[in-house]
């Protein structure tokens, strides 16, 4: 990493304070004065800060559901940023391995880790996220073979990748009739669906349904790879080890 980033993980300095300390030559690497923030260091340099050998905080990884109204950004934009909903020092250093939109809901996984993060988001690394998407109208079967084997989306040169698709049973529609006080269950309505991709191409769920001609009238991320939510809207926790390095051996 950069010599400043690695200041900033390492003491309470903000980045700029920690270029300005740089600059002045009170950081050593490997015993020669180092003037230039962007230098890159490696975990086994020494680096020393008036004398002090630093040590990079470990990495932190995070589990959040996300609210609607709320944006994968570090700063407020038209939305307020998640950030806002975790109280944690350095919170300007994590990011988000696979950002939502603003109106959809659910996991993310929030982390100061660029390596740990590329395994999530490269599609190279297949790795599978879950939405659970109610549509306008019901799906077809002759879209939900088109899904499931990759579709063009509109401007894009390859199709998807081929997806997993459950039409959700759940979404069954039950009425009482009043008279006989009987429960009836009506044909599925295939408005609810779980998707599987392990893409994350811009809008792409939204976009597939809006390419077999349906509308997606919500989204909500429910898994990761193996990682399931299990915390309320607007609750986090840290991941345990286990769930870190899950994604490891992928
Ligand atoms: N696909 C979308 O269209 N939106 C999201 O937020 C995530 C996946």
């Amino acid at each position: 990493m950069r010599l400043d980033r690695f200041i900033c993980r390492s003491t309470d300095l903000s980045k700029e304070q920690a270029t300005q300390t740089i600059k002045t030559g009170q950081v050593y690497v490997n015993s020669s004065a180092i003037h230039d923030p962007r230098v890159q260091v490696h975990e086994n340099n020494l680096i020393t800060l008036k004398g002090v050998e630093l040590r990079p905080r470990p990495p932190r990884y995070i589990l959040m559901h996300k609210p609607a109204n709320t944006i994968c950004s570090n700063i407020d934009e038209a939305y307020p940023s998640l950030f806002n909903y975790i109280s944690i020092d350095k919170a300007s250093e994590l990011h988000i391995a696979g950002r939502l939109d603003a109106d959809t809901t659910g996991l993310v996984l929030i982390t100061d880790d660029g390596r740990w993060s590329y395994q999530i988001t490269q599609p190279n690394y297949l790795c599978e996220k879950v939405y659970r998407v109610r549509l306008r109208s019901p799906l077809t079967e002759k879209a939900e073979l088109a899904l499931t084997q990759g579709i063009l989306l509109q401007g894009e040169e390859k199709p998807t990748r081929p997806a997993k698709l459950t039409v959700v049973e759940s979404s069954e529609v039950k009425s009482t009739d009043f008279k006989s006080n009987e429960v009836k269950a009506t044909e599925n309505k295939r408005t609810e669906v779980l998707l599987t991709i392990t893409e994350g191409r811009f809008h792409q769920v939204k976009r597939m349904f809006a390419a077999v001609g349906n509308k997606v009238l919500q989204l909500h991320r429910e898994q990761i790879g193996p990682i399931h939510l299990d915390v309320k809207e607007g609750q986090w926790r840290f991941l345990t080890l286990e769930e870190i390095d899950a994604f490891t051996h992928q």
